[in-house]
Formats: structure tokens, C-alpha cells, sequence
């Protein structure tokens, strides 16, 4: 997407060994780039959420692997890159994407065990993540579009409005986002959309991240605090609420940032429609039940202290007593039965095993 009229991913190849990235803790107020060369530092990338979202987590473990292979030892290939995977696995145990990446990564080189040509294969793989994941957000835009589209028919053009949580946008992928993608497309459409931005505390990925992506492609939207949406919803105020997901179940169970449940069911209340955007890697077709999937818990100071601009320095604040404890349960899980549907890059469907299997029917089991 565009930051001052340049086109920028999230992640990139930059030359033999180098990877860039934009340092998302520096966003809204400063837009660094920074570089990777080792897994150490893809690692700490990730753990410290320099670079976060499901789409982006899985690139950037996707580079990691690319970047691993420069350490590997001699005659030590594959035991190396092995560990290389277990490492990234270990950094964010909710995005099923990183999955995705490090045994896509593995896959590529199983047959190798020899260094030059395993960074080769790596790399090739790597952009493959890369360009795969921007591919599908793409077509997400496009399928999700057209509910956008009979909404603003249906108001006669007038806004539509459209509330999101924390950021699917294409800060979180490598480009355009998910619950994003439909928004740009109607906005390029030059259909009149406003979108409601859920700040999404504790790390404010709505009011940093996705207030400034909107700001950037021109779309109107207006930041509220995280309690704001059933409000909204009960003046009529919401159309349509379009989130992302960093791991769907073969059922449809979606978990997302802390608070996306508490949306689903105010929408669900209201009659709402509630969608969750998703590319096809975010769906895990090994886990049936939402309530298996592992929540991420962060450290507690993430709730304790919140950063900003102060004196046009980004500043870290202490907002609660010093000694009071902490949890930060990074995400939650709305069971399919409180979404409308998926929309996915193949199209939109039920939140529920069959029509999702519909829709991917390469993942049925061989023989049932
Ligand atoms: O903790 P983060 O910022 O990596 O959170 C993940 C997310 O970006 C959200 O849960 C998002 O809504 C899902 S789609 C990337």
C-alpha cells in the first residue's frame, strides 16, 4: 500500500542476506525501516511485535527460515533448520500462519542438505510466503467487496459504516490486509465508507496501526475506545463489523485480538452482520474446536504502561499503580455460531466445518 504516495510491504528481500521490515512500535508518529540479518533478529522482531499480524508473522518466519540457513554448521543442514523452525514456533503460539511458513519452509528443502542450494530454495520460498499472502488479500478485497456494495445500494449511497478491532490490515499481512481489503476495494470503487477503529488495548494496534493505514489511503474513520461498539450498534450506528483472524478452526471458530468476542455477541444482539476475513493459511485444518486453540499470554506490562507521543518524543507512561498485577491475554475466541460468515480468498462462506471444506475441498481427507 501507499505511504506518501510510495508503495511499500510490510516485509522484503533487500540483497543477499538482508531482510527488511517496517518497525511497527514506532508507528503512528515515526515510519523506520529496519533491517534482519539473522533469525535472532526476526526472532526479536517478533517477540517484541516490530513486526506482528498473522499474514506478516507468517513472512516473516518464512524469512527467518532464509535467514537461519546463513548459520548453519557443516554437514548440520537439516538438524539446523529443524531447530530453526522450533524456534519460530516457539515466538507467537496463536497465529497458526507462522505454522504454516516453518513446515512450508521445511517441506522446501527436504531433499537438500547442502547449504548454497537450501538458501536458494529458502529464499525462493520465502517470496513465494510473501507474494502468496498479498495474492490472497487481494482476492479477499474482491469477494468481500460486494457486501460492502449491497449495503451502500441499500442506504441509497449513503456511508457505510464499519466497525473493526485491532488491526487486519495490511500492516498485520505483507500488503492490503484482510478485514481491510474490502474497505480499500469499495473505497477505490469510490464508494462512501466510514469505519469505526476499535483503539484495541493494551498494545493499540486499532488506534496506532489502523488509524494510520485508513489515513494513508484516504479512507474517514474515526477511532473509539474498546468499549464503545455496542453503544454504536444500539443507535444504529454500525452496518456491518469486518475483523481478521490468526487462526480459524475447520469449523469456523475464530480467535482474535482480546475483545473481538465481546463485538460478536453486541453484534449478534443487534442483528449485525459480523464477518471475519481470512486468508486461506490462517485456517487450521487440524483443530476442530476454537477452545483448543493455545491464547497467547503477553507480559502484563503491555497493560501496565502505554506509549505515545509526549514532547515529540515517543514516551513509555506507567498508567496503574506500580505494584498491581497485570494479565494480558492477548486474544480471544468467537465460536462460529456468532459469525455471519468467512470471508476467504476463495469466496465467503458459513462459519462451520462443511462449507468451509466446500471451499477448500483439497483438505478433505483422502477416502471421506
Ligand atoms: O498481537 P498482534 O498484533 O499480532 O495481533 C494479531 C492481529 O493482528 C489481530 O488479532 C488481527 O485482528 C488478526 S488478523 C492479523
Amino acid at each position: 500500500m501507499n505511504v506518501q504516495g510510495k508503495h511499500y510491504r510490510t516485509i522484503w528481500f533487500k540483497d543477499y542476506g538482508v531482510i527488511q521490515a517496517i518497525d511497527q512500535t514506532k508507528l503512528p508518529h515515526e515510519f523506520c525501516i529496519e533491517d534482519m540479518h539473522t533469525i535472532d533478529d526476526v526472532i526479536a522482531a517478533i517477540n517484541t511485535m516490530h513486526v506482528r499480524g498473522a499474514g506478516l508473522l507468517g513472512a516473516a518466519a518464512g524469512y527467518g527460515m532464509y535467514l537461519a540457513a546463513f548459520e548453519a554448521p557443516e554437514g548440520n543442514f537439516s538438524s539446523h533448520m529443524e531447530e530453526a523452525g522450533k524456534r519460530l514456533l516457539a515466538t507467537r503460539p496463536t497465529a497458526v500462519n507462522i505454522r504454516m511458513a516453518v513446515e512450508g519452509q521445511l517441506n522446501a528443502i527436504r531433499d537438500v542438505d547442502e547449504q548454497k542450494e537450501g538458501i536458494e530454495k529458502l529464499l525462493k520460498k520465502a517470496n513465494a510466503i510473501a507474494d502468496e499472502d498479498a495474492e490472497f488479500c487481494w482476492r479477499i478485497g474482491e469477494h468481500g467487496l460486494r457486501l460492502i456494495e449491497e449495503i451502500s445500494k441499500r442506504k441509497g449511497g449513503e456511508p457505510v459504516n464499519i466497525l473493526t478491532h485491532c488491526n487486519a490490515g495490511w500492516l498485520a499481512f505483507v500488503d492490503y490486509g484482510t478485514a481491510t481489503a474490502p474497505i480499500y476495494a469499495a473505497h477505490n470503487k469510490g464508494i462512501a465508507v466510514h469505519v469505526w477503529v476499535d483503539e484495541t488495548r493494551p498494545v493499540n494496534q486499532g488506534s496506532r496501526l489502523t488509524a494510520w493505514e485508513l489515513g494513508h489511503q484516504g479512507v474517514p474513520h474515526t477511532v473509539v475506545a474498546d468499549n464503545t461498539g455496542g453503544h454504536l450498534m444500539q443507535k444504529g450506528l454500525v452496518d456491518i463489523v469486518l475483523v481478521g483472524s490468526d487462526r480459524v478452526t475447520r469449523r469456523g471458530d475464530a480467535a482474535n485480538k482480546i475483545g473481538t468476542y465481546l463485538k460478536a455477541l453486541a453484534a449478534k444482539d443487534n442483528n449485525i452482520p459480523f464477518y471475519v476475513a481470512i486468508p486461506s493459511t490462517s485456517i487450521d485444518w487440524r483443530m476442530m474446536d476454537g477452545g483448543a486453540i493455545q491464547i497467547e499470554q503477553r507480559s502484563g506490562d503491555e497493560v501496565k504502561y502505554i506509549t505515545g507521543l509526549a514532547d515529540g518524543k515517543i514516551t513509555r507512561m506507567l498508567l496503574t499503580p506500580e505494584n498491581s498485577e497485570a494479565a494480558n491475554y492477548a486474544f480471544d475466541v468467537t465460536p462460529g455460531r456468532l459469525i455471519t460468515g468467512i470471508i476467504t480468498d476463495r469466496g465467503i462462506c458459513k462459519a462451520d466445518f462443511v462449507n468451509l471444506m466446500q471451499l477448500y475441498p483439497e483438505t478433505i481427507p483422502k477416502g471421506g
